[in-house]
């Protein structure tokens, strides 16, 4: 690809509902400051946008906890994680929030363009409803049994258990969080963006063009989604906390937009603000097709922002993202991280445990982004210990590159006068060419990693390069050879040559650790009594970093051990801290009417094994004129799509089965109804109050799968 001329890197707007911790942190804020660390370094045109996002029924739900209101739960969280964020050196650009004014009127141009050119549509449907509160009861203000994994706290837009994204109608005994009551339904419009009219544009851009440098979970996901069926997505909300719609917009006075639709937007806005402080342009950012859109998040976000946010960003005439590296999740001590129960490492508490200046400094920030990066969960969940954390600091930080460091610099100053030697090319041998040829090449395998998201690979590069100063440094002997001087004066170009290349090696460590631990990399500098201009990217796969002659500061350590008492401090503080809740039990099923347990006669196998299952999707399905009971259905099979015409329109919507799944007798004799062939059946379950259940597998599969 052409260089492009401009990058904007975006990470997930957080919740300005409560602390972040450090799953937050490594699945997307972390990778996202190294890429732009490494941008910088390069001195790309390059622009990190973020900020609190401030809407959603998250926010007045805490609120509610904390007995106070929602701009008062915004104003209290958002500058709070703005400086956790800068204590562990997330260099935004801006970190903005999306109560700005700013951001409201980019929302609603936003939602004004795409209802004018007839991108969205409105429909009335029948919603949840709490009658003591008077109010509609959108996502999380609704909750229920999981109809996934049977989590009795799940919500209406998400189970946070097993992590589905659900609608309040998936709820199993939903309640309402306002009153506690059973909802009522009620009949409501809103507007909502047809994500059917983009299949064609998805599959192309995610499941083609992005086949091959999207990381696999991504596509793998973006693939089940699109797979599973595309439906409109409603885009607005009856609730009173959030940004309303425009004046002019007819039924819109009391809703306000969905969380989901104005957040991404909040990147934009975010940009426009902070080309306003810069006395910048923004569009260019968003309009130019050179400018290079990566957006970095967690694996909870996928659909919003490589399926819903691209199709808006593609109707209302914006760039799309080149990229959306999108991390899994990483678990502590294991277990899930989980702010209900309380099973998490906030950041604020590692920054008042380890940063402070009386406990570390902002080393240990460094130390925290080091082992965050080195178990960045890239491709597959991974997991924070403690255990873990020290090793990395201990055996890996202060036992390779801090001891690579400080060895090079207390020799230099043993050995050669403290200042820089000479490097005398006479006397070099291969071990020397080796080790300058190892500079070069880690700095073209870290660009390359870091080019394609792979950082926890890339900074493996870089402290390998460390190690191989060691055992450079272990081979060359030079306190052996500083022993032989009186008889070997010319041993004292051989302690030059180790030096000078192991001090030329650490100003290329100072600027390739740069993107990873900022905070080391200018202690480096400071040690090697440089400006922070040497970190510079070019200036990597230098060896002529350090002038000869230069004198350089005393050394002092770059990081300090880690005690275990620090670390079994931590378990216990975790363990003390956790919310226990009882296992989740599956609900009782409810007990089966008579009918329904009696048994029908036996048969044998082959008798069963004339039935012909197979698994489909619903794709269409209408009601049958003057049938009450009828829907008429087009269902995928896979190897074809079928008309079937099937008992259940008392039970269901028309539009609220089209994507579902079902299992389908494909070998019952064609039977015309109401003068309509129905060419198969569909399995139904019935429970005790005659309600109808599909029979689906549990997770999306291929149509046309046999089931036995
Ligand atoms: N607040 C959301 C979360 O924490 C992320 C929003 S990302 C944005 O999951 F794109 F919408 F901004
Ligand atoms: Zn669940």
């Amino acid at each position: 690809m052409k260089q492009p001329k401009r990058y904007l890197i975006t990470a997930a707007l957080p919740y300005a509902n409560g602390l972040k911790h450090i799953g937050h942190l490594a699945g997307a804020y972390l990778p996202a400051d190294i890429y732009v660390r490494y941008l910088r370094a390069q001195k790309r045109d390059v622009v990190f946008v973020c900020g609190s996002d401030e809407h959603g029924t998250a926010i007045p739900i805490q609120a509610t906890k904390e007995g106070t209101t929602a701009q008062a739960i915004i104003d209290k969280y958002h500058p709070i994680i703005a400086q956790n964020f800068n204590d562990l050196g997330i260099s935004f650009d801006i970190y903005h929030r999306t109560s700005a004014p700013l951001h409201h009127e980019t929302a609603r141009e936003f939602f004004q363009t795409l209802n004018n050119k007839g991108d969205l549509i409105t429909k009335e449907s029948e919603q949840y409803y709490d009658e003591q509160a008077g109010s509609f009861l959108a996502d999380r203000y609704i909750k229920g049994t999981c109809p996934n994994c049977s989590y009795p706290g799940a919500y209406g837009d998400q189970c946070e258990n097993c992590g589905k994204s659900l609608s309040p109608d998936e709820l199993i005994n939903p309640v309402s969080t306002l009153s506690g009551n059973p909802p009522v339904k009620k009949i409501t419009k809103h507007w909502y963006l047809p994500l059917d009219r983009h299949e064609a544009f998805l599959r192309k851009w995610i499941l083609e063009e992005h086949a091959e440098d999207w990381r696999p979970t991504v596509v793998g996901q973006c693939k089940s989604w699109i797979d599973g069926g595309l439906l409109p997505r409603a885009v607005t909300r009856d609730l009173d906390w959030g940004v309303t719609l425009p004046d002019d917009v007819d039924g819109g006075k009391g809703k306000v937009l969905y969380v989901w639709f104005d957040a991404p937007i909040g990147y934009i806005s975010a940009t426009k603000q902070w080309a306003l402080d810069n006395g910048k342009d923004w569009k260019p950012y968003w309009e130019n097709k050179d400018t290079k859109l990566v957006h970095f998040i967690g694996k909870d976000n996928i659909v919003f922002h490589c399926i819903i946010f691209p199709v808006m960003l593609q109707l209302h005439g914006n760039i799309l993202p080149e990229n959306v590296p999108a991390n899994e999740f990483m678990n502590l001590e294991g277990d899930k991280m989980s702010t209900s129960r309380n099973w998490k490492l906030e950041m604020e508490d590692y920054i008042n445990d380890f940063v402070k200046p009386e406990n570390g400094g902002s080393q240990m920030a460094d130390v925290l982004r080091y082992y965050l990066t080195l178990i960045a969960p890239e491709s597959k969940d991974s997991e924070f210990t403690w255990k873990g954390f020290q090793d990395a600091n201990n055996s890996e930080l202060v036992s390779i590159f801090g001891n690579f460091v400080n060895r090079a610099l207390v020799l230099m100053h043993k050995l050669c006068k403290g200042k820089v030697p000479p490097l005398h090319t006479a006397a070099m041998n291969e071990l020397d060419q080796e080790a300058i040829d190892n500079i070069k090449a880690t700095k073209e395998k870290v660009e390359k990693l870091l080019e394609e998201y792979k950082f926890r690979d890339a900074l493996f590069e870089v402290i390998n390069l460390a190690r191989i100063g060691n055992q450079y440094m272990q081979k060359k002997e030079p306190w052996i050879i500083a022993k032989t001087l009186d008889t070997n004066p010319e041993g004292q170009q051989l302690i030059d040559n180790c030096l000078h290349i192991c001090l030329q090696l650490t100003a290329n460590l100072a600027i390739l650790i740069n993107p990873f631990l900022p905070f080391t990399a200018g202690k480096i500098c400071y040690l090697l009594k440089v400006v922070e201009k040497i970190l510079d990217w070019e200036n990597a796969g230098s060896m002529k970093l350090l002038s000869v002659g230069y004198t350089l500061r005393a050394p002092e350590l770059l990081f300090r051990k880690i005690e275990d008492e620090e670390i079994a401090r931590q378990v216990e503080k975790l363990k003390a801290a956790a919310i226990h809740k009882e296992p989740v039990a599956a609900p009782a099923a409810p007990v089966a009417t008579p009918e329904a347990i009696a048994v029908k006669p036996e048969i044998v196998f082959d008798d069963f094994a004339k039935i012909d299952l197979k698994v489909g999707t619903i794709v269409a399905a209408e009601k049958v004129e003057k049938a009450d009971k009828l829907l008429k259905l087009q269902v995928d099979l896979g190897f074809e799509t079928r008309t079937i015409v099937s008992g259940i329109a008392l039970h269901f919507k028309p539009e609220e089965i089209v994507g579902k799944q079902v299992t389908v007798v494909v070998n019952l004799a064609p039977r015309k109804m109401r003068g309509i062939e129905s060419n198969g059946m569909i399995l139904m379950a019935e429970d005790a109050a005659g309600k109808l259940h599909f029979i689906h597998p549990e997770t999306a599969i291929n149509n046309g799968s046999g089931v036995s």
